[in-house]
Parts: C-alpha cells; structure tokens; sequence
C-alpha cells in the first residue's frame, strides 16, 4: 500500500453518528504524538513549518485510525484494510460486460478535496462511452477506473487547506470526469462539488439530483436563457434529463412541448408538459415554432428540432456538437459542471415538493454488475446504494 494512502483513511472508517466519540479520540490523540514528532522531526532536522505539523499529525492520526479499526473487531492489523470496494473497468471495448466489483485502494484527500463515504452512487446508462471514463486529463489511459459521478453521503476526511465541510457532514454532488467515481464505498472529490444535504433528504433522493437537476438548469437558465412565457421543446421528456427540463421550464413559466415513445405520454404530461409529441408517430414539424429547443439525441432528431427554433431562439444542446443550427439563432453544447448554489436550489425544491425526481431501479453495490448488464429497458435514473 502507497503511503499516501493512509492519509485518506482519517475518521474514514467509522459510522458518521456512532463513532464521532471515536473520530475526537482520534484527533485529541493525534494531536498530542503529532506534536510529540513534531518536536523530534525539528530536533533532528531542524525544520519548523506548518507543514511538518500538518504531516505529523496527519500521520498519527492514520496509525490511531488503523489500529482503532483493526483491533476494535479483535484483528491482527493487516494491509487489506486500506482497501475498499469498487467496480471498476479496465477495457472500453467490453462495455458494461467489462465491468468487475474489485478490492481498491481508498482514496487520497488531496489539497482542497474530501473523502466522502458513499452511501448512494448514480450510474447514467451510457457513462462507458464518455473519453474521460478512460483517459486523464492529459489523455493518457487512466485505467482501471470507477464509473459513477454523482453521490450522496457522508464526509470522512478533509484534504489540506478544506474549507467549506466538515467531517460527519452530509453532502450530494456531482464528481469530476476524469477521477474514479462513485461506484465505490469512499471517493475523493473536490470539495466545491458539493452541497450539503439536508437531514430530511434520503440518500437516493440525493444521488438521483446532481446530473439532470444540473443540466437541466443550466441548460435551460444559463445557456439558453429561458425567460417566461416562452416555448420549450424538451426531447427524451420522459427520460432522466428530461424529467427535470420539463418541471424547471414550467416552473420558470414556460410553455412546454415535451417528445418521447409513444408509452410515455402520461409520464411526461405528469411532468408538466403542456403538450406530448410522440415521437414514434407523430410527426415533429407539426409542433411549429418555439424559442428553445432542449436536445438530449443529437441525430436525425436534433437536427429535425434545430429546424423548429424561431428567430433568436437557442438550441441547447447535451449530445455533442449540433449536426444542425438554427438559420437565425444560437446553437449550444455543453457539458454540465457541478454548482453548490444550484444543488442547494434543486434539493430546497424536491423538498417542498415543485420537483420530483426521476428514480428508476435502485442496486446494491454488490448486485450492481449483474443489474447493469440485463438488457431490459431501464425508465429512470439508476442508483446504486453503496450502504444499505
Ligand atoms: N452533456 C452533458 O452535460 C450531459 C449531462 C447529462 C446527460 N447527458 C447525456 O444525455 C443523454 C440523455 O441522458 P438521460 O440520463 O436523460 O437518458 P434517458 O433517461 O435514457 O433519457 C432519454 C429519453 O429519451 C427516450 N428516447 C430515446 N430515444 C428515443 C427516440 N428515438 N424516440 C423517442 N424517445 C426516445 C428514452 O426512452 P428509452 O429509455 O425507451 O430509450 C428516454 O425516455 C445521455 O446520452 C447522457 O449521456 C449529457
């Protein structure tokens, strides 16, 4: 085990409410030999900086930790408990069949980030096809790595120079693409991704939230700068992104067309949508003009829906660079980034109850692999929860 590793491991074994006797003790302790080795490392090396001190205690509070856990259960410490479970992926070729629940090394809290202990991870169907699923930042293979980018849970460790959260804390977000991800029992993420989740919010509410919550807000508010009384057409109405296109543009008082099969009227009128397009029979030109369109395709149907957008309209689109423009307006597309003043709005509203979430099946860690790969079609966002 890389001994980086064991920075992570901070107060990150213990349950949020029941151990926090154990995390103070932890950290009472931790201080006292971090201080003990402190006062060594300057006699030895002469050294006195707030990092050593850091480092110090940083260090005596992971071997606390380790032997807390280990001999709590009556073990003989070992390596494998730094470890944790994940599915991860290795190869882009086998799509889902490519996916394994493996042992991984917890994660790191770097400057800025927490560890957070998932309790509710989302998987979006087709994640696996995304480049930074694979590859780092720099495109290089950062294989094996873990899907899932959002979750909800609760926080384990601080990395250096964290502020914002707190140990114990409980929070939802959204993760960065090019990290591992949520499909894990720990994930370290930047704090700034996250929002607090409120006491009255279930972890799979929670996890369900940060993706379509975020794109559709954005999407509709920040990129295509819906006002009132304007039309929307939100494609796919019935679907994750979909849903929360819908109910926001309503919400925000616009007037919405919502397309999808022809088993999904009810659904997206239950939504809010004002009026159904289906899709598989009737035909989209028949919809006329309107100010937005909402695109989750691309294709054939994104291009037939550019056609529709009236002058000064906008085309926001999430499927990739827009095959099609619209002649006197604006095309956008975007990829969602995380907001912790959006997350704030989004959860404040499924709280009160002028958003519902679109949940479809919730898995278990453990199940995950074998649910993924079953065929059928899947309605819904799916949630893996990591902690029963
Ligand atoms: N750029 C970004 O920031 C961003 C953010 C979030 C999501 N995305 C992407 O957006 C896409 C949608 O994600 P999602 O989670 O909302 O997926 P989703 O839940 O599957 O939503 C798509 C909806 O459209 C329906 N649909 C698909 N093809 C159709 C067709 N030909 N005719 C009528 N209805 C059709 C689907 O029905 P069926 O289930 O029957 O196919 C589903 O109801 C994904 O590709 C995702 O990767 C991008």
């Amino acid at each position: 085990m890389a001994k980086s590793n064991r920075h992570v491991s901070r107060g990150g074994h213990f349950q949020a409410k029941g151990d926090q006797r154990s995390i103070l003790i932890m950290r009472v302790g931790s201080f006292v030999c971090g201080s003990a080795l402190l006062i060594v490392v300057r006699q030895v090396d002469g050294i006195d900086s707030i990092a050593n001190a850091h480092w110090t205690i940083d260090f005596c509070y992971s071997i606390f930790a380790h032997l807390h856990r280990n001999f709590k259960d009556g073990e003989i410490p070992h390596i494998e408990s730094w470890t944790m479970k994940a599915i991860v992926v290795t190869e882009q070729a086998a799509g889902k069949a490519g996916m394994k629940l493996a042992a991984r090394p917890e994660p790191h809290a770097a400057i800025n980030d927490v560890v957070v202990q998932v309790h509710a991870s989302g998987f979006t169907w087709d994640e696996l096809t995304w480049p930074p699923t694979w590859t780092d930042r720099l495109n290089r293979d950062r294989t094996p790595s873990t899907p899932g980018h959002e979750l909800a849970g609760v926080v384990t460790a601080l990395g250096y120079g964290t502020t914002g959260l707190s140990v114990g804390q409980r929070v939802f977000g959204l993760t960065d693409w090019t990290r591992d991800g949520t499909l894990a029992e720990y994930v370290a993420v930047e704090a700034r991704n996250l929002a607090p989740l409120p006491g009255d919010v279930d972890f799979t509410v929670g996890a369900s939230l940060p993706m379509p919550g975020l794109t559709a807000w954005q999407g509709l508010f920040e990129h295509g700068r819906l006002r009132a009384g304007q039309s929307v057409l939100a494609l796919g109405a019935a679907g994750v992104v979909g849903s929360m296109v819908t109910q926001l543009a309503r919400a925000a008082g616009a007037y919405v067309i919502g397309t999808g099969r022809t088993s999904d009227r009810q659904a997206v009128l239950d939504f809010g949508a004002q009026e159904f397009i289906d899709l598989e029979n009737d035909a989209l030109k028949d919809v006329g003009t309107v100010d937005l369109v909402f695109d989750v395709f691309g294709g054939d149907i994104g291009k037939r829906s550019a056609a529709l957008i009236r002058a000064g309209g906008i085309l926001v689109t999430i499927a990739g660079p827009p095959e099609a423009r619209p002649a006197n307006g604006l095309a956008v597309d975007f990829v969602v980034e995380s907001d912790r003043a959006q997350l704030t709005e989004i959860v404040q509203r499924v709280r009160d109850g002028r958003l519902r979430t679109n949940i479809g099946a919730v898995l278990t860690l453990d199940d995950a692999v074998a649910d993924l790969n079953r065929t059928e079609r899947r309605i819904g966002k799916t949630i893996i929860r990591v902690r029963p």
